[in-house]
């Protein structure tokens, strides 16, 4: 009960500085009290802030919200309501900085920092307590809101079944998780330093900065990559390919790549990904009219129009196809980043990577030297091919064995696999 009183405290506590203090913002509390207490469609936790027993059984399992309140002088119970209200502030606002954990609590906590940072006693920074704290554009909340707000005007709603949007919180694989080359590494570190100094770059009026070209064989990591880079700038990822997009009335491919951009625009700062990017030079070739141009047109203008230091969106490209795209598509772009199949290095860091969960030993080395050719994505399924047939006789330790035959079944059913010629 001792942990129980503490957490109680905190949160009548900061519901009671948050409540009063218009100073505050929304990200100033802590992320887990403002994901349970978001207002959708206000896309912010709205003043006043209750503290029910209900709240506090959903957020921290805490059940005896009565007997919490009558063990503490400054809480009361109020049963019509069935809400906690703190009666003398002063007495609360002691009794956790007295409390041996107070402090570590105070230290996660903007809100209570905010309070803390000038009472005796307790040595907090409010500075340091936001830095710590997630902020709200990390979570799909925040997202849901933007896409209330943006949905609510006319015909928006369409948008969202040609972009996919991903929020940073939901991204599965992070960079350090990735193996990349140090060009990749310098162009992704570009793009952060640009966000970054953002008001900089507007400044010196270098503003065509901001538009990628990922260039690569499939399962090179190029959709790996351009989303986690959203989880390190922590900004939204809107994903579009141009396949969906392109509409069997041509009329309607302009207006949804206009719809698409504008998302982007609503939603920034983010990254806004087109993959399958050489679908327009598909388009262009075949000599179908006037309206296939248009579109292609449209896109090449909203490309041209958004800009990562103006409107704060990171605009990134891929395609698996480079030599159908045309120079007026090459243009576009400020920057583009080779995604090769990786070399021998390479695959024995992705193998690490892959294996780095699974029960067993292995010679990473060997299978790299075994599967020149093979993309990250191939050298995956390497692995789980190899996981799967061992689970078939209920083996949950693998052995380099399963992998040298999991490599030669590959072998097998890809033929046709591509080998490099400086590899064979
Ligand atoms: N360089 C790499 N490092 C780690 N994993 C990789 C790498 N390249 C590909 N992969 C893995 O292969 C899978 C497919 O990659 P993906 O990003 O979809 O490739 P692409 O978009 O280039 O076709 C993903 O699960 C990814 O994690
Ligand atoms: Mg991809």
């Amino acid at each position: 009960m001792d942990d129980e009183k503490l957490i109680t405290t905190e949160l009548v506590l900061t519901a009671e500085i948050y409540n009063k203090n218009g100073e505050l913002q929304v990200d100033d509390l802590p992320a887990d009290l403002r994901k349970h207490y978001w207002n959708n469609k206000e896309a912010t936790v709205k003043r006043p802030v209750n503290i029910t027993a209900k709240d506090l059984a959903e957020l921290y399992g805490i059940q005896n919200a009565v007997e919490i309140a009558k063990s503490l002088p400054f809480l009361e119970y109020e049963a019509f309501g069935s809400k906690l209200q703190l009666t003398v502030f002063d007495l609360g606002a002691k009794w956790l900085a007295k409390h041996e954990q107070g402090t570590e609590h105070i230290k996660n906590n903007p809100v209570l920092a905010h309070f803390y940072e000038n009472y005796e006693s307790v040595d907090v920074s409010y500075e340091e307590a936001s830095k710590k704290n997630e902020p709200k554009e990390v979570s799909r909340q925040w997202i849901d809101s933007l896409i209330t707000q943006i949905s609510g005007e006319e015909g928006s709603e369409d948008v969202l079944k040609l972009a996919h949007i991903i929020v940073p919180e939901e991204i599965e694989q992070t960079l350090d998780q990735l193996v990349l080359n140090q060009d990749q590494k310098d162009e992704v570190e570009k793009m952060v330093k640009a966000i970054q100094f953002r008001d900089y770059l507007t400044k010196i009026g270098l503003v065509e900065i901001g538009k990628l070209l990922f260039v690569g064989p499939p399962g090179t990591g190029k959709t790996s990559t351009a989303r986690a880079m959203s989880d390190k700038l922590q900004i939204p990822f809107v994903e579009v390919k141009l396949s969906m997009i392109t509409d069997q009335y041509l009329g309607e491919t302009a207006k949804n790549i206009d719809r698409v951009f504008e998302l982007a625009r609503g939603l920034s700062p983010c990254i806004l990904f087109i993959d399958e990017f050489d679908f327009i030079a598909k388009t262009r070739s075949s000599d179908e009219h006037a309206a296939l141009k248009r579109a292609v047109n449209t896109l090449l203008k909203a490309i041209d129009n958004i800009s990562l230091v103006k409107h704060g969106v990171l605009l990134i490209a891929a395609t698996n196809h480079p030599q159908l795209l045309d120079s007026a598509a090459w243009r576009r772009f400020d920057n583009i980043v080779d995604f090769p199949l990786p070399d021998e290095e390479m695959r024995k860091k992705i193998m690490e990577f892959v294996l780095a969960e699974i029960d067993g030993t292995f010679d990473a080395a060997e299978i790299a030297s075994i599967t020149a050719g093979y993309s990250g994505s191939d050298l995956r399924m390497v692995v789980r091919e190899a996981v799967l047939t061992a689970l078939m006789v209920d083996r949950l330790v693998l052995t380099q064995d399963d992998l040298t035959r999991a490599v030669d079944e590959f072998n097998k059913r890809n033929s046709f696999h591509y080998i490099p010629e400086d590899e064979t």
